[in-house]
């Protein structure tokens, strides 16, 4: 029997309806549609305002966007791995309910949580899954309502993030396709860089933490950029080196949508030509779980079968890393 390989077989995605642009944030904190555009490249990002939903609502709509694109009975998914850095509470795990929300009720699920490089790490996860020849199906899906987390009065972080969703569906594959190699770092040293200080173990919630405003997003952006814009860079070029492969062979470099400066970074190092570079932080900002499988769910249609994909991420903690896929399909 061929070797099993772990293919993306199907890719979803949902953002919510309301934009959050830079002319509106001009007026909730002292910035300017230049600053942002020249700093980061995002020009708006999408943002859940139903306080009543949390990220499981995001994930089940690209999970279902998904399930009926490809016309997959949900009964046939064997796990679900939930990439998620905002889950919709602590302890309970947002995935298992993703999973009954969606009807997949034979699928056992957890979260993953490795900040904006989840949904990277999840595809490693996905594939060792698929690889072992254990499962079928494993759903993983990469959602944040970072709007939940963010503080609207912090001009150097409220600018950034945004809220979304996307999912990939992994399949066993008998021609070699998918999952070809993976780099996958972290360094501690990061963490007090980019981080909510209060609401986990370390300094659980009190009266004291919320008058403080210790539950809201804090980020270091210049050393997080410095570390991101080499780090990033370093892994994407070498897993092009221990492939043998140059810019040339590659099709497709799936960046994290953090910052368009460190997207360019990368892309230069690879030697890649700019249309070879996914991009749509200009229009969802950095959606931290998502921004990958948006990047598929965006740029799905212009993939062909055998086509060479590198993804590459960097977050909190730190974490980054970078992954070789070859595509499976052709846009259906
Ligand atoms: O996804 C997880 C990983 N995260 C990242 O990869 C993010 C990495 N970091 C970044 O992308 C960038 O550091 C930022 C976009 C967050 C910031 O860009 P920067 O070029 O590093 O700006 P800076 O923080 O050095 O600030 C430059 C200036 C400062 O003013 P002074 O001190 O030079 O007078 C800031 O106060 O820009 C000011 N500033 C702003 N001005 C207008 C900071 N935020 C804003 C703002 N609007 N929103």
């Amino acid at each position: 029997m061929s070797k099993i390989t772990a293919a993306i077989t199907a890719v979803g995605g949902y953002v919510p309806d309301y934009v959050l642009s830079n002319e509106i944030l001009e007026t909730m904190v002292d910035t300017n549609d230049e600053w942002i555009t020249a700093r980061t490249g995002i020009k708006e990002r999408r943002i859940l305002k139903d306080k009543e939903k949390g990220t499981s609502f995001l994930a089940i709509q690209a999970a279902k966007d998904l399930l009926k694109k490809n016309n997959t009975d949900p009964k046939e998914i064997d796990m679900i791995v939930m990439a998620t850095a905002t889950p919709d509470m602590p302890v309970a795990v947002t995935g298992s309910y993703v999973a009954t929300q969606i009807g997949a009720e034979n699928a056992f699920s957890y979260d993953l949580m490795a900040a904006c490089s989840s949904f990277l790490f999840g595809m490693s996860v996905a594939a060792k899954y698929i690889e072992s020849g254990r499962y079928k199906k494993v759903l993983l899906i990469g959602a944040d309502k970072m709007s939940s987390i963010i503080d609207y009065k912090d001009r150097t972080t409220c600018i950034i993030f945004g809220d979304g969703a996307g999912a990939a569906l992994f399949e066993p594959n008998y021609e070699g396709l998918g999952v070809q190699d993976e780099l996958l770092r972290t360094d501690g040293s990061g963490r007090e860089s980019l981080k909510i200080d209060a609401g986990g173990s370390l300094l659980p919630a009190s009266e004291k933490t919320v008058e403080n405003n210790q539950h809201v997003v804090f980020q270091d952006g210049k050393t997080v950029f410095k570390f991101a814009v080499t780090r990033m860079a370093d892994v994407s070029e070498k897993i092009l080196e221990r492939n043998q492969l140059t810019g040339d062979d590659i099709q497709w470099l799936v960046p994290h949508q953090a910052n368009n400066r460190i997207i360019d970074a990368t892309s230069n190092r690879m030697k890649l030509a700019e249309e070879k570079v996914m991009k749509n932080i200009h229009k969802y900002g950095n959606t931290t779980s998502a921004t990958l499988p948006l990047c598929l769910w965006d740029y799905e249609k212009k993939l062909k079968k055998g086509d060479k994909l590198v993804f590459a991420a960097f977050g909190g903690g730190f974490t980054w890393g970078s992954m070789y896929l070859t595509w499976a399909y052709d846009s259906k």
